[in-house]
């Protein structure tokens, strides 16, 4: 049926993504809620496209034998059956508990066009017919689980379909045609057309719409280093109010993907429901985030003088640091200095109620360049920040921007004797607040992008920040093609 294969796959389906098989179990970093709001709009969507599925049912013609008065029995033929209109009215998609959803349609209308024939020797009479088909219900329970592959797989577990009244108009409005209807043909008409309501539904949930969520990627790219996996941790969870799907929401290194040492929380979601769809996105997506870019030295840095403003009064020479630092101009005369900087872990994200902070620690180390591309590491330095982050929700995305926060530098070792960092933490500043921060915030900028298929579009948005994790709220367009 229409209305599983095309509106519910895009609307609903849509917003479960996929991927590894072998995480099922883990906690989700990622938690896709739809409100009995959101089911209600699945509901009148996969209306619509069930009822454009219906007008397209095929319909076998009938025969038989009918009683003429005063002519005897003779052959009927009725032909050329199809639906003229198709009005379905009262549409209703509700949680299955434990199973999955329950879609329902009631007080809806079909009206089919026909043609008769009649034949008895040389007698040929023939003419039109209209059927009205009143009182039509249809009643789907549709069992949602997880593939091994972490794909989202749903069933039909039964369907039934009923007609209330099928009521007959015949051009030429003949007596014994009219009788033929009544006794013979409304009611085997009545249950062929029950039948096919769910042979096309049942035909097209293994057939249109489990196969559209085998074409759903397993994981979707971010950039050039990193994906995001959104496979299953287990089968969509129905409860009375709403539809669960619980993803994996791990970011990974598209180069090498390594098993992440630490779990995702425990979320425990607020119980909001004014917005359609809600996503709850956990410290876990961003911290595996920070891990891969991490492991591709993404915050690595090197600063050479050349790169030291013209105004600044030090210098990466050895001569530059002879004022405070004697030793390093003695020992290395008229030389020029590297400082090459890493995170000293991958930093993590902190959420809590309305704040999202970060505290990373790095460490810079010196190195004088010597002649034959020889580096001689001489002092280390910590560097120490507090970084605070706003979001942004925009419907599409969500997006970030780092503020810029003073640094903290301490001498960790050094070969040359102590010193104070003054003059580096102010050159370290600059540094970090013109290249690494805005490295960092066009990243951010760039955003996270949520598990949504084509032709859905957010409005409404909500962006609430949780211990733990971030909740956005949104209502859904489908934008029907
Ligand atoms: C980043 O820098 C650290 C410290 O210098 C180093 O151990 C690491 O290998 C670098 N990572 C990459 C990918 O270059
Ligand atoms: C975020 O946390 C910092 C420090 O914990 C605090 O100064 C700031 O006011 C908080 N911001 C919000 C929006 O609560
Ligand atoms: C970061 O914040 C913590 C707690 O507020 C504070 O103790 C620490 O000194 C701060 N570090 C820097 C580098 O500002
Ligand atoms: C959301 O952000 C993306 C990327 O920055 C941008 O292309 C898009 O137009 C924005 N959408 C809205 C509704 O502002």
């Amino acid at each position: 049926m229409g209305a599983l294969a095309g509106a519910l796959p895009s609307l609903l389906l849509g917003m479960l993504l996929m991927s590894a098989p072998e995480t099922l179990g883990a906690n989700p970093g990622l938690v896709v809620r739809i409100t009995s709001k959101g089911l209600e709009y699945v509901a009148r969507e996969g209306l619509v496209a069930l009822q454009n599925k219906l007008h397209k049912i095929t319909l076998p013609d009938f025969t038989g034998d009918v009683n003429i008065k005063h002519v005897g029995s003779g052959h009927y033929e009725l032909y050329s059956l199809e639906v003229h209109s198709c009005e379905l009215l009262g549409s209703a998609l509700t949680p299955l508990p434990g199973q999955g959803l329950h879609f329902s349609i009631s007080d809806s209308f079909i009206r089919v066009k026909g043609k008769w024939k009649v034949r008895k020797w040389k007698l040929k009479l023939q003419g039109s017919f209209d059927l009205k088909v009143e009182g039509i219900t249809i009643s789907v329970n549709l069992l949602l689980g997880s593939e091994p592959s972490g794909r989202p797989k749903v069933t039909v577990s039964s369907c039934s379909s009923h007609i209330r009244d099928v009521e007959t108009h015949v051009s030429g409005d003949l007596g014994w045609l009219l009788n033929l209807f009544h006794s013979q043909i409304e009611s085997k008409f009545q249950r062929m057309l029950e039948s096919k309501i769910c042979e096309k539904i049942e035909d097209s949930v293994p057939s249109d719409l489990q196969p559209y969520l085998q074409t759903l990627p397993v994981t979707t790219e971010i950039d050039d280093f990193t994906g995001i996996d959104y496979s299953l941790t287990e089968a969509p969870r129905a409860t009375a109010q709403m539809l669960e799907v619980m993803l994996k929401g791990e970011i990974f290194s598209r180069d090498h993907r390594s098993p992440v040492a630490f779990l995702a929380p425990v979320m425990s979601l607020p119980e909001e429901h004014s917005r359609m769809v809600y996503f709850a996105i956990s410290d876990y997506a961003f911290n595996t985030a920070s891990l891969a870019y991490h492991e591709v030295g993404y915050l690595n840095f090197s600063i050479t003088d050349d790169m030291v403003p013209p105004n600044s009064n030090l210098r990466l020479t050895t001569k530059s640091f002879r004022a405070f630092a004697p030793r390093l101009g003695r020992l290395y005369p008229n030389m020029n200095l590297e400082l090459q900087g890493a995170m000293v872990s991958a930093p993590s994200l902190n959420f809590s109620p309305g704040n999202i902070s970060s505290a990373p620690q790095m460490e810079v180390e010196a190195f004088v360049l010597l002649p034959n591309s020889v580096r001689e590491p001489v002092f280390r330095l910590g560097v120490a920040t507090n970084v605070s982050a706003t979001l942004t929700f925009n419907t599409s995305k969500i997006t970030g921007f780092l503020e810029p926060r003073k640094i903290q530098v301490e001498l960790k070792e050094s070969k040359v004797g102590v010193f104070s960092v003054e003059m580096l933490e102010a050159l370290l500043n600059y540094y970090i607040l013109n290249t690494l921060y805005p490295k960092v915030n066009d990243k951010l900028e760039k955003g996270f992008p949520l598990p949504l298929l084509k032709q859905i579009e957010l409005y409404d948005p909500v962006l609430q920040i949780h211990k733990d994790f971030l909740f956005l709220g949104a209502n859904v367009q489908y934008l029907r093609v």
